[in-house]
């Protein structure tokens, strides 16, 4: 197989050459390259700067900042430039600015102010890309290609102008077919809602009171499909022009507004934007887990590692800030995400800009261009991680547990989340928590995705059941995978509309072994839980960390949220409800099927009651833990070739401990077992 081009490129900035004079650029690429810096991302604003005016295209300005950086050696990524269209095009066209769902047209000032339909649009972007790809299809500086930048992101809102309106109908069209079958799949018996044609569709602008929940869905799948489309305009281009260089796409994890396992199908590999500092107050231990779960997400787009495209490099802020970064904080940071399948990172960005909105987010050099702490900080990273690069890249988990992430499913939740606070994020956040904070490695599946390689796959509010995923479900336990279904599954078909031809859980019911005809939405108030046959014998709980819960005891045990009344169909229980009138019924079931088992949890685990459980699913599972650890101290593992390597992190402002793991040689790190402050150990074991 050939060598990549990217391979050996590990570290890199996003700089921004055309906000400085053009006297500092040789400053900036000396600096860089002092500090390791081997990769700078370009241009992905720069729109104006490389038209200025219609059809006058400069790239003089980037080539010499590209050749400039390559005697320094640096290569650079380039970004298209179409989440900034400039405003002579916006003052030409407005019809490209976008329409919300108040029906109102969306200013110019910001960024991200286009419909991703509009052809005019569509064409000016043609012809930038095509300029671009042909300026530096044989420069051999360029490496590749970022699309766009955060698609997605920016408007709550996906455009709902006219020409959207009239590519939500083809789509439509060419998903049903004839309008009786879309009208039959919507339901719009309801209110009157059919429809005679697909032109007389509309896109869902606000309304008086209420909304089809059927049309939302197809809406949130269509956008998705609109932004894929429009990415892969861009790809055709890129691919026929450049055919050495890669693509690929800065994600943000779990952003809604675009399904990124679609997206990224066409790309290389996928990259992340990573900010684990937002604008928290503090970076308390509370995010420590939502931090992993991004980059075990963006490592699950393509089951492949990845690129951090944007790592945070120092405070971040727009019109507010967060706390400064720790000593140390910034470099375990990017330690966690090479952890998690990171082979580059790039730090977002190189100099702290004086201009624009984002004045306050910092770079690895403040305002004065002055090299300080965290560019010594990161510098010292580099220097440390340089030299181990080269084996790691490639290397990936391999995870016992994947929890399925679905966007249709989030997107029905969203649609109608039933009980106020039932959100998809927080449902599946919760189950991987549970797994972080004894340092289990998860992987995040695609319900289509071969779940055999999982010895626990937990999939949590399956709300929209079709026949086929049902099926893949009775196929994983019946070949002895362990399976946990949770409340509101198998409620609705793939349209979003109530299935009534047997009681919930529906088909899974045969799966799990129950029935469940009545049901309670627990508004304000927990149900409380007996679960004695839930315990396991802390002899079989092979995952242990020593950690303050602050949690209850088992007598504490408590689901939130929603409450399935279950009727035994074969399964155990493993947890009854002891509070409400329906106390003494089933809550958490357990069901042997063919050589594994379905477990089914009916209401939202508060903690002491989802630490009793994973207990009891990791045991049955004979899932292994990575080791112990305290608080805030995280492990990691890739592998590759039969090498291992495992990350241990500290998160915490004080020194702390985890266990140190058997067979292993530590490779970096004096102390084996304890970790200063936001320091990382590094340990490996060869074939
Ligand atoms: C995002 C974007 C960047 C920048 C940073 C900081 O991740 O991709 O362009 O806006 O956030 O706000
Ligand atoms: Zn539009």
């Amino acid at each position: 197989m050939m060598a990549k081009n990217y391979q050996g490129i590990h570290f890199g900035t996003d700089y921004y050459p055309e906000h400085w004079p053009r006297e500092r650029w040789e400053t900036d690429a000396r600096l860089m390259q002092e500090m390791g810096i081997q990769v700078v991302r370009m241009a992905e604003f720069s729109w104006h700067k490389m038209e200025p005016r219609e059809g006058q295209y400069d790239f003089d300005w980037l080539e010499e900042a590209i050749t400039l950086l390559a005697q320094y050696g640096i290569k650079s990524i380039l970004g298209t430039p179409s989440a900034a269209p400039p405003a002579w095009m916006i003052n030409k066209h407005p019809d490209i600015l976008p329409i919300d769902r108040q029906g109102r047209r969306r200013g110019f000032g910001g960024r991200h102010h286009d419909c991703q339909s509009n052809a005019t649009y569509r064409k000016y972007i043609t012809g930038m890309v095509t300029a671009m790809a042909k300026r530096f299809a044989d420069n051999p500086n360029v490496i590749g290609w970022q699309t766009d930048n955060e698609l997605g992101n920016s408007h709550g809102d996906l455009c709902m102008c006219d020409s959207c309106r009239r590519s939500f109908q083809g789509w439509l069209e060419k998903k049903y077919g004839t309008i009786e079958a879309l009208n039959a799949a919507w339901g719009t018996h309801f209110w009157s809602q059919e429809y005679n044609s697909f032109e007389e569709i509309f896109a869902p602008l606000i309304t008086v009171t209420g909304e089809n929940p059927s049309t939302m869905l197809d809406w949130k799948c269509f956008c998705s499909d609109l932004i894929v489309d429009f990415q892969q305009m861009q790809i055709d281009i890129i691919r026929k022009y450049c055919p050495n260089h890669f693509i690929t796409h800065n994600c943000m994890a779990f952003a809604d507004k675009v399904n990124y396992f679609d997206l990224n199908k066409e790309l290389d590999f996928a990259s992340h934007d990573q900010y684990p500092g937002g604008f928290y107050a503090v970076m308390p231990h509370e995010y420590n887990h939502d931090m992993a779960a991004n980059l075990d997400i963006t490592r699950g787009f393509k089951h492949q590692t990845f690129w951090i495209m944007e790592q945070e490099s120092g405070i971040t802020g727009w019109e507010i800030m967060g706390r400064a970064t720790r000593p140390g904080q910034l470099a375990a940071w990017a330690e966690q995400s090479i952890a998690h399948g990171a082979d580059a990172i790039v730090f977002f960005r190189w100099r702290t800009c004086t201009a624009g909105t984002e004045q306050y987010w910092h770079g690895i050099l403040p305002h004065s261009g002055n090299p300080g702490r965290r560019y010594d900080e990161l510098k010292q990273m580099i220097a440390r991680m340089q030299p181990v690069m080269d084996e790691i890249e490639g290397s990936m988990p391999r995870s016992e547990v994947a929890i399925v992430f679905s966007y249709r499913q989030e997107y029905a939740i969203q649609i109608q989340p039933q009980h106020p606070d039932l959100n998809y994020l927080t449902q599946v956040k919760k189950y991987y928590k549970e797994l972080y904070r004894r340092n289990v490695p998860v992987d995040f599946v695609q319900d289509t995705d071969d779940f055999g390689k999982y010895k626990l796959l937990i999939a949590p509010l399956q709300y929209l059941m079709t026949p086929e995923l049902a099926q893949r479900y009775f196929d994983y336990v019946k070949g002895g995978g362990r399976l946990v279904l949770t409340m509101r599954t198998g409620v609705k078909d793939a349209h979003n509309i109530c299935m009534s031809d047997r009681e919930l859980p529906g088909t899974l019911g045969e799966l799990c072994g129950i029935e469940i005809c009545d049901y309670d939405c627990l508004r304000d108030v927990l149900v409380k839980l007996d679960t004695s046959n839930l315990q396991v014998e802390s002899a079989q709980v092979n995952v242990i960390s020593e950690r303050e819960t602050g949690v209850e005891s088992a007598a504490g045990c408590a689901g939130s949220k929603w409450a399935d009344i279950i009727t035994l169909k074969g399964a155990e229980s493993l947890a009854d409800y002891a509070s409400e009138y329906y106390a003494g019924s089933p809550c958490i079931t357990q069901n042997h099927y063919g050589d594994g088992a379905a477990y089914y949890v009916g209401t939202e685990p508060e903690e002491a009651l989802m630490e009793q459980l994973m207990d009891k699913l990791l045991a049955d599972a004979e899932v292994k833990s990575l080791g112990a650890s305290e608080p805030g101290v995280e492990l990691a593992i890739r592998e590759k070739d039969g090498s291992k390597w495992l990350f241990a992190i500290n998160f915490n402002e004080e020194a702390a401990t985890y266990e140190v793991p058997a067979d292993f040689e530590i490779v970096q790190g004096e102390v084996k077992g304890t970790l200063k402050p936001y320091e990382m150990h590094l340990y490996k074991k060869f074939s």
